[in-house]
């Protein structure tokens, strides 16, 4: 279950981002090409940096006080997934690339729960200033 923050840019935004994974996770159980891997898992990367950099910004525009925690968990994540390139998984296997990608969504749920809820006034707020 992805945790819902009761904020709609960013709420269809993991959404997004956990189907965009799992697509990955189905492509590469399917034994797919290292090229046609590499496309995606690029494609997943750079989809998590802008959602991760919106986030911040949000976050730092309202000084939210967990912000460079926050901003932490999306460093070691960004980090994680950039490292799983097309070779990279193809050199897992179907089975070892399926569990790598499913870690890395079962981490992202939990990183999209310790979002600062509280901010979310703020930030809405701001926007609308
Ligand atoms: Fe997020
Ligand atoms: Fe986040």
């Amino acid at each position: 279950m992805i945790p819902d923050l009761g904020f709609p840019p960013l709420d269809s935004d993991h959404r997004h981002l956990l189907e965009m994974l799992e697509d990955l996770i189905r492509v590469a159980e399917s034994s797919a090409d290292a090229d046609l891997l590499e496309d995606q898992s690029l494609e997943v990367t750079a989809s998590l940096e802008s959602h991760f950099a919106k986030e911040e910004r949000m976050l730092e525009e309202v000084q939210d006080p967990s912000r460079l925690l926050h901003a932490a968990l999306h460093a070691d994540l960004l980090e994680r997934m950039a490292r799983l390139t097309g070779a990279q998984l193809t050199a897992l296997g179907p089975l070892g690339a399926k569990d790598v990608l499913e870690a890395v969504a079962q981490d992202l749920i939990a990183e999209i729960a310790k979002f600062d809820v509280p901010a979310v006034p703020a930030i809405l707020k701001l926007q609308k200033s």
